[in-house]
C-alpha cells in the first residue's frame, strides 16, 4: 500500500473511560457507580479484579497527559463519571467532582489536547439503579439533567459532547446476558431500556445544546461491519437486519424518528414501551456520528430465532487478536461508507484498536509488532474512505494506557502505553512511537 495523506486538521486521538482507568472509587465524595457494585461482588469479573484503583488516572493525569503531549496527539476523547458529579445520581452536586475534571480540561488545553468527553461510559449511579436504573424512565430525565449540569460547568472549554458510549452494549450486555454491570439477565427488560436510552439521549441531545455552549453534539455508537454469510438473498437480508438493531438502534431513532426494520415480525412498540409521544423525543438532530468498530460479524439468516431471524456465523479462520475479535480491516471502511451514505453527517471513529499481551523485554521495550500492524491495516481503510468521500474528522485510539477491560479486568491490554498494574509503571509501547510517527506526518506509510 502507498502513502496515505490525512485531511488538514485531522484530529489523531486516544479514547479512555473513567471507570477503566480513574480508580479512586469512594474519594472526594464520588457516590458507588453500578460498576463498583458489581466488581465488589464476588463471581462477575475475571481473577476478582476491580477498577477500585485501575490505572489510578485520577491521581496520575498530569503524567497521562504528558504521555499522550509525547506522542503528539490532537484530541482525548475520556468519560465523565456521572456519580463524582452526582453521587445520588440527582439532587446535590458534589463539587470536588466538577473540579477534578475542570483540571483535566485545564491540563489538556494547556498541552494543545482537544478534550472531547463523553458523558456516559456505563458507571451509572448505583443509587439510580435502586431505583431501576435503565428500566424507570425517570433516569432519561435524571440523565439529561446531569448532562445539562457538566455542560454548563465546562462549556466554556469545551465544544464538542458525546451523550452516550455505546448504548447498544450497555442496555443489552447489561441487561440481557447479565455479563455487564447491573447484570440483570432479562431479554424483554433489556428490550425496554433500549428504548429508554433513546429517550435519554433525545432529552440529553437538548440539555447539552439548551446550555448554549457547546458545538456539537452526539453519541460513540458500538458497530461492526454486518457481513453476510453468503451471497443468497436471506443471509444478506439477515445481515441487514442485524445492521439495524446491532449498529444504528440508537442513530435511526434520533435521526429519522423510528426504529429499524430489524426484527422478523416487524417493530412491535408495545414489546418495547413505546408510549404516545416518545418517537418525538427520541428524534433529536446529531451534529455527527461517532463510530467505535473492533472487527466484523458475519450473519447467516435463521428461521428458528422469532426475533431477527439471524444468527453470527464464525468467520473463515482468519488472524485474531489476543481478545478473541477477528482482524478484519476492511469492516471500518464498509461502516464509514455505508454510515456515510445513509446520513450524510460528518463522522469521527470514536474507538478502535486490539488487545495483545506484550508486555516489556528485558530492555524495557514493549515491541508490540502486531498493534502496528493492525492500526496499518485499520488506519489505511479510513483513510481509503476519506478519499472516497466520506467526510471522517477524526480517529480516536482505544486506548490510551492498558487498562480495565471490564468484565475480563487487567488481563486484556488494548494501550498504547503499557502499565504495569503492580507499581503503575508506564512504558510507552513501539505503537504509541509507531502513532507518534503517523501523527506527526498527517499521514500512514502502509
Ligand atoms: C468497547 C468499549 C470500551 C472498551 C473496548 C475494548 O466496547 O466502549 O470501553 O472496553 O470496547
Amino acid at each position: 500500500m502507498a502513502k496515505v495523506d490525512f485531511p488538514a486538521g485531522f484530529v489523531w486521538g486516544c479514547a479512555t473511560a473513567s471507570y477503566q482507568i480513574e480508580g479512586a472509587w469512594n474519594e472526594d465524595g464520588k457516590g458507588e457507580s453500578i460498576w463498583d457494585r458489581f466488581c465488589h461482588e464476588p463471581g462477575h469479573i475475571k481473577n476478582g479484579d476491580t477498577g477500585d484503583v485501575a490505572c489510578d488516572h485520577y491521581h496520575r493525569y498530569r503524567e497521562d497527559i504528558a504521555l499522550m503531549k509525547e506522542m503528539g496527539l490532537k484530541g482525548y476523547r475520556f468519560s465523565i463519571s456521572w456519580p463524582r458529579i452526582f453521587p445520588q445520581g440527582k439532587g446535590t452536586v458534589n463539587q470536588k467532582g466538577l473540579d477534578f475534571y475542570s483540571r483535566l480540561v485545564d491540563e489538556l488545553l494547556a498541552a494543545g489536547i482537544t478534550p472531547f468527553p463523553t458523558l456516559y461510559h456505563w458507571d451509572l449511579p448505583q443509587a439510580l439503579q435502586d431505583e431501576g436504573g435503565w428500566a424507570n424512565r425517570d433516569t432519561a430525565q435524571h440523565f439529561a439533567d446531569y448532562c445539562g449540569t457538566v455542560v454548563d460547568h465546562l462549556g466554556d472549554r469545551v465544544k464538542r459532547w458525546m451523550v452516550f458510549n455505546e448504548p447498544w452494549v450497555f442496555t443489552v450486555l447489561g441487561h440481557l446476558g447479565g455479563y455487564h454491570a447491573p447484570g440483570v439477565a432479562d431479554p424483554e427488560l433489556a428490550l425496554r431500556t433500549t428504548h429508554i436510552v433513546n429517550l435519554a439521549q433525545g432529552l440529553a441531545v437538548r440539555a447539552v445544546r439548551g446550555t448554549g455552549k457547546a458545538e456539537a453534539v452526539s453519541s460513540a455508537f458500538s458497530m461492526s461491519w454486518a457481513c453476510p454469510a453468503s451471497d443468497s438473498e436471506e443471509d444478506r437480508a439477515a445481515a441487514e437486519r442485524l445492521h439495524g438493531f446491532a449498529n444504528v438502534w440508537f442513530v435511526e431513532t434520533a435521526l429519522n424518528g423510528r426504529y429499524p426494520e430489524a426484527y422478523v415480525g416487524g417493530f412491535d412498540p408495545e414489546r418495547f414501551g413505546v408510549q404516545a409521544g416518545d418517537m418525538d423525543i427520541v428524534k433529536v438532530p446529531l451534529d455527527f456520528i461517532g463510530i467505535n468498530l473492533y472487527t466484523r460479524m458475519v450473519v447467516a439468516d435463521d428461521p428458528q430465532d422469532k426475533n431477527l431471524g439471524a444468527r453470527r456465523a464464525d468467520p473463515p479462520g482468519g488472524e485474531r487478536t489476543d481478545f478473541g475479535w477477528e482482524v478484519y480491516p476492511e469492516a471500518i471502511y464498509n461502516v464509514i461508507m455505508r454510515i456515510w451514505n445513509d446520513y450524510r453527517l460528518p463522522i469521527y471513529i470514536t474507538e478502535n484498536g486490539c488487545s495483545y499481551g506484550d508486555g516489556p523485554d528485558e530492555k524495557g521495550v514493549v515491541n508490540d509488532g502486531r498493534r502496528i500492524s493492525f492500526l496499518k491495516g485499520y488506519i489505511g481503510q479510513v483513510g481509503r474512505a476519506i478519499k472516497e468521500g466520506a467526510d471522517v474528522r477524526g480517529y480516536y485510539h482505544w486506548t490510551l494506557t492498558d487498562n480495565f477491560e471490564w468484565a475480563l479486568g487487567y488481563s486484556e491490554r488494548f494501550g498504547l502505553v503499557h502499565v504495569d498494574f503492580a507499581n503503575q509503571k508506564r512504558i510507552i509501547k513501539n505503537s504509541g512511537y509507531w502513532y507518534r510517527d503517523v501523527i506527526a506526518a498527517n499521514a500512514l506509510d502502509a
